[in-house]
């Protein structure tokens, strides 16, 4: 596997492979990788001739007093990792290479309306636009590619696969499932500030969004019931503060009244100084 640091290198890399006839996988993430991650690069690397993993905190999606300065980062765990995995190039840009005099320099972001504004959206208004312009750049970048993305960020996950659909980007997005601790927690860079004690009680919230799913499972229709079964459980934990607990339509991410068709629940819950995102599929008959 090589590192390359520039637009260009990545440039003159990929056109030699596209030459010799070889397809592209890319993996964008902002590093710390966990075996999540190297989930997503071993698919890429099964479907693709090449697979690319970007490494890069992007500053534009965290808003002023979120942890940008203190996320996680360990470059040379990372290309470890993405070896193992099956990974041929890690892009590992520096700040001024992607934003060039500054990201206070940028004049143009990329924003998908409506899809960006609940839920995640709803919670951190700058979010999904500092996403899709960091993505879009990358995109283009890396030009026609399969683009994998975990499942663990549903909302955007669609956000994502909207903005390649409206702006006809070369790429196919893959959605890829959720990889999960043995005792349920969702993988996440971030869990690595959970307290012991904030550890041990995470798990709550893959039970409450269980819980949800075998009710959706057993027939139970009404969203409201659904909706106050999850609450119910993350209840079981006081120092876990739930953001939204909800069964969403899984395309549009609107709430649903009714879950007698395949829905995706979805969870923000607050634990210590961490936010654990996660969701499931949930159907009538258990099959979503
Ligand atoms: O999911 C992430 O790690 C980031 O949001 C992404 C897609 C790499 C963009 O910075």
């Amino acid at each position: 596997m090589i590192t390359v640091t520039t637009a260009s290198e990545l440039r003159d890399v990929l056109t030699a492979e596209r030459r010799a006839g070889g397809t592209v996988g890319f993996v964008p993430t902002m590093g710390y990788l966990h075996p999540g991650h190297a989930s997503l690069v071993a698919r890429a690397a099964a479907e693709c001739d090449s697979v690319v993993a970007s490494v890069f905190v992007n500053p534009l999606q965290f808003a002023a007093g979120e942890d940008l300065d203190t996320y996680p980062r360990d470059p040379e765990g990372d290309a470890r990792t993405l070896e193992a995995a099956g990974g041929d190039v890690m892009f590992l840009p520096h700040e001024d290479e992607m934003y060039p005099g500054g990201r206070s320099a940028m004049l143009t972001s990329v924003a998908v309306s409506g899809l960006s504004a609940r839920w995640e959206g709803a919670a951190r208004p700058e979010h999904f636009a500092g996403v899709c312009t960091v993505v879009a750049k990358l995109f283009h970048l890396v030009g026609e590619c399969r683009a994998y993305f975990g499942e663990k960020d549903w909302q955007q996950l669609a956000v994502v696969a909207r903005m390649v659909e409206d702006l006809s980007f070369p790429v196919d997005v893959v959605g890829c499932p959720v990889v999960r601790e043995p005792d349920g927690l969702a993988m996440s860079s971030r869990n690595v500030r959970l307290a012991p004690a904030e550890r041990a009680a995470a798990p709550v919230v893959h039970r409450a969004l269980r819980a949800g799913a075998d009710l959706v499972a057993d027939g139970e229709a009404d969203a409201g019931a659904v909706r106050r079964a999850m609450a119910a459980v993350v209840a079981e934990v006081p120092a876990a503060t739930v953001d939204y607990l909800e069964p969403v339509d899984p395309r549009t991410l609107e709430p649903v009244d009714r879950t007698d068709r395949p829905v995706r629940l979805i969870a923000a819950v607050q634990l210590g100084s961490v936010r654990l995102l996660d969701n499931v599929g949930a159907a009538p008959g258990g099959t979503a």
